[in-house]
């Protein structure tokens, strides 16, 4: 023993850390696209929705919309911030979706995700994967929350993926008026570095009518 370290202690540490970068590899290469794929099929779009992706980044989950909208639009937007995610430019965003051949349903903005350049009732159906905790002071988080209700139409849903602090954005969109939401764990596929870092959803419905 050294430094009062143990060597099964340190193979024990050893092992936990290559599993959770197991983990968040995997989710980041391969879950993330398999569970989105999933849940923008369990939407039953008709294929000429418009669809906002809040914090698209290099548009794991943008792609997976346009191949779903093909009379359509899937409208991206992003600050671009590399800390978020590596390779993080709008022209490689561009870029991909004309090497899926997707490019022409494809339409990205920078903008802030607490001040989306859009009007009331634009799409019918928003998702966003792992952005909204990357702003950090709760109120921004509820401004972007408030956004996402706003430009959804009514009747449309949104859908957003994220670690941590999910409570608190139910709780916070259920106060809003004309909302049912639920939530729940998007499962092993879409931990971000193993069972304490799990993904979660949260979908808001939007009332067809509003009082
Ligand atoms: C972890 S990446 C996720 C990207 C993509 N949604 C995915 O699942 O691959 C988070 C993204 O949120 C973006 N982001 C962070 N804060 C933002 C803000 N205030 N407004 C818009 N985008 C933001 C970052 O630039 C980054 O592209």
């Amino acid at each position: 023993m050294a430094f009062g370290v143990s060597l099964p202690g340190l193979a024990a540490a050893a092992l936990i850390f290559a599993l959770a970068a197991s983990s968040y590899l995997y989710t980041t290469r391969r879950g993330k696209f398999i569970v989105w794929a999933g849940l923008l099929d369990g939407l039953a779009l008709r294929g000429d929705e418009r669809l906002l992706d809040v914090g698209c980044g290099r548009g794991a989950v943008l792609m997976l919309a346009a191949k779903r909208l093909p009379r359509g639009q899937a409208v991206g937007i992003d600050l671009w911030s590399s800390k978020d995610q590596s390779g993080n430019h709008q022209e490689a965003t561009l870029r991909n979706a004309k090497l899926e051949g997707i490019g022409e349903r494809v339409e990205v903005h920078t903008a802030d995700m607490r001040k989306l350049p859009f009007p009331d009732r634009s799409f019918e159906v928003i998702t966003s994967s792992l952005a909204v905790h990357n702003i950090a002071s709760a109120r921004g988080r509820e401004a972007a929350l408030a956004e996402i209700l706003r430009v959804l139409k009514p009747g449309g849903t949104a859908l957003i993926a994220d670690i941590g602090r999910t409570a608190a954005y139910q709780r916070y969109l259920s106060r809003l008026p004309g909302t049912t939401v639920e939530r729940r764990r998007l499962g092993w596929r879409f931990w971000a570095g193993g069972p304490q870092m799990p993904t979660t959803l949260v979908t808001v419905r939007r009332a067809r009518t509003l009082d």
